[in-house]
């Protein structure tokens, strides 16, 4: 199916599309149907029908004195975000009003799994990490998280991007991997595998390739959480993960996020290597990603990659899972 007429079509009216039509027969795929915030997946594997909300950017900011050393680095990001127009109501409301919000909605409406893709945090503060764990426990659904560009960046801190992202995952953000590794990790619920790989820094590891590569052939319908959706001829160069310019040349916000540049050569061999992997991978339902803070879906080879704006505005995205009657 063309991709670009159904994305033209604009979100709110109703997409519905099988996903065969011009790409090989697939054993896990079947249709997905799409309807303003509501995703419904079907599969022809055997799974119990599943209720994932995705929640991505809420750029929490909260902080106490904890913070207060790490001012210099969090100033900027702090003061965003601060004052957001609810996707629904129109509403002033603050990044944890409307994390609680989406939270108590997901309660509500008995939502399964939480899968949480990155840029929760504007900053690693303790005080805003220690208040998303009591709320996600509060709610008792089993989650997934990994982190975005932000989660882990004081702005002007020195160090590569790699080295800081492995500081604060470490030391700040440890207790949302639930001892699972930050850089790659498998959540499985009801038959269906949630796999996340972080690529906040743009880039892929080899051990990051070596574990996707082993969870395509497991056999078991997943989705792919990534932080920054991969990248989708003609979209911005927000869609940065694969994209062939990515790179010194393209990078305009170094400056004003003060962090390291993007690498001249642009993106390594590995990163092409998993681009091209998530594409082939024949048990991918769908990629979650945010990143972008706009609602967008693309279809490459027969898979949605659904990129869902910033939970600032108190948006999530409902997906449902069934299998193909
Ligand atoms: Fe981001």
């Amino acid at each position: 199916m063309n991709a670009s007429l159904l994305t033209g079509l604009g979100l709110a009216a109703k997409a519905s599309a099988a996903d065969t039509e011009g790409n090989p027969a697939n054993e896990y795929r079947s249709t997905f149907s799409m309807d303003q915030n509501q995703v419904s997946l079907y599969t022809h594997a055997r799974v119990e029908p599943t209720k994932v909300f995705h929640i991505t950017d809420t750029h929490l900011s909260l902080d106490d004195e904890r913070g207060v050393p790490y001012r210099e680095f969090s100033a900027r990001m702090a003061a965003a975000y601060t004052g957001n127009s609810h996707f629904q109501s129109g509403e002033t409301c603050s990044a944890e009003e409307s994390f609680e919000w989406t939270l108590d909605r997901a309660r509500k409406g008995k939502a399964n799994f939480l899968a949480l893709t990155g840029d929760i945090f504007s900053f690693p503060s303790e005080a805003a990490v220690g208040w998303v764990l009591k709320q996600l426990d509060a709610t008792g659904i089993p989650f997934a998280y990994v982190a975005g560009n932000h989660d882990w960046h004081y702005e002007g801190m020195k160090g590569s991007s790699r080295e800081l992202r492995d500081t604060w995952t470490t030391e700040r953000l440890a207790p949302m991997y639930q001892g699972n590794s930050p850089l790659y990790a498998t959540y499985e619920y009801n038959g269906i595998r949630f796999v996340c790989i972080d690529n906040s820094t743009y880039e892929i590891l080899p051990e990051q390739l070596e574990f996707f590569t082993a969870q395509m052939n497991s056999a078991l319908p997943m989705l792919l959480l990534l932080h920054i959706p991969l990248y989708m001829p003609g979209r911005s160069m927000g869609f940065g993960c694969g994209h062939p310019e990515w790179g010194e040349q393209s990078d305009r916000n170094y400056e004003i996020e003060r962090r390291e540049k993007w690498p001249a050569g642009g993106h390594t061999q590995v990163t092409l290597d998993f681009y091209r992997a998530v594409f082939e991978a024949p048990n991918l339902l769908a990629v979650l990603a945010g990143h972008t803070h706009r609602q967008s879906l693309d279809i490459k080879n027969g898979i949605p990659q659904l990129v869902s704006r910033e939970n600032a505005s108190g948006f999530y995205l409902e997906v449902n899972i069934q299998t193909t009657g």
